[in-house]
């Protein structure tokens, strides 16, 4: 499965990174940035240094959008630290950004293998509607779409927001309402992702570079959702979006209207996900549940399976 992923690592977009270096049917294509948990620059910056420690030698790293298209860039420093990838010490990527600009490279790559690629979007969607605006004939030429963002049931920036639509409900409203085959996983299936003692124990077995780094990431985003969120144990959200189209057995789904608010005071970045109308134009699948064991096991096999030498 060719994949691009569009993401703003982020402790959660690295781990989805090296569960789609190490799993033997996903063949990275491209990765490509977009400011969210932090700064384009810091983002971009993180996903080489996961790339590095994914052993993802060869795939472009291409740097997007710098903030929203209307509003003002509001980043997660306090989930994800000053760097974005606070905890391990930091580690000086191999791996460098390419030329050009993210969306360029989304249309590109998608458009020279129609009805091959999938786009697995793990940030803000800025970069993703901005494609869609230059090239419309993206929503038909891509194979599919995986979205970590929304929820239909509770926000987590606000009562009814997730960050990844809250940052940018414009661009959210442009992806959520173009006519492709769309996949939403949002809070509803990630906060069951949650990444206790007992998974814990499943990676610290594991001797490669990669493990070990997944644990120092983990342990300070575990610190940091217990502090801001009063979770005891942190959900590894983003790897959701991605497992969802390696094994859909993984992250079941119903079809759903979505809408996206883009006005509301109090609930601007809602999806408003309608469960009654999955017939309409502009439903999608959306994610209800969870199979945890499964999707662990998938990551720490992939995991495993990275390279034993950085
Ligand atoms: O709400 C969770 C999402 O916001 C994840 O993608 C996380 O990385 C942050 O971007
Ligand atoms: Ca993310």
């Amino acid at each position: 499965m060719k994949v691009v992923i569009d993401c703003d690592p982020g402790h959660d977009d690295a781990v989805a990174i090296l569960l789609a270096a190490g799993h033997p049917d996903v063949d990275v294509l491209g990765i490509t940035t977009v400011a969210g948990n932090q700064t384009l620059e810091r983002v971009t910056t993180n996903a080489c240094v996961a790339a590095t420690v994914a052993g993802l030698r060869d795939v472009p790293v291409v740097a997007g959008s710098n903030g929203p298209l209307l509003r003002r860039l509001r980043i997660a420093d306090s989930i994800h630290g000053e760097s974005g990838l606070d905890g391990p010490a930091p580690i000086e990527p191999t791996v460098h950004p390419a030329a050009g600009h993210a969306v360029d490279f989304i249309i590109d790559t998608v458009l020279a293998q129609p009805g091959e690629v999938t786009l697995v979007a793990l940030g803000p969607l800025t970069n993703v509607a901005i494609a869609l605006r230059k090239a419309p004939a993206l929503a038909q030429a891509v194979d599919r779409i995986s979205i970590m963002g929304g929820s239909w049931t509770r926000g987590n920036m606000t009562p009814a927001a997730e960050f990844n639509v809250w940052a940018d409900p414009e661009a959210a409203a442009v992806v959520f309402g173009a006519p492709w085959d769309l996949t939403m996983v949002g809070l509803d299936v990630t906060h069951q992702a949650l990444y206790t003692d007992e998974v814990a124990a499943r990676f610290e077995g594991l001797a490669s570079p990669a493990a070990r780094w997944l644990g120092e990431l983990m342990a300070f985003y575990r610190d940091t959702n217990r502090a801001v969120h009063q979770m005891g144990a942190p959900p590894v959200h983003d790897p959701c979006a991605l497992a969802a189209v390696i094994d859909p057995s993984i992250v079941p789904t119903r079809e759903a209207r979505v809408d996206v608010e883009t006005a509301g005071t109090h609930t601007a970045g809602m999806t408003v996900v309608d469960f009654g109308r999955r017939a309409d134009a502009g439903s999608h699948h959306v994610g209800v549940g969870l199979e945890a064991d499964a999707f662990w096991s998938l990551l720490a096999n992939a995991v495993a399976a990275l390279p034993l030498e950085r």
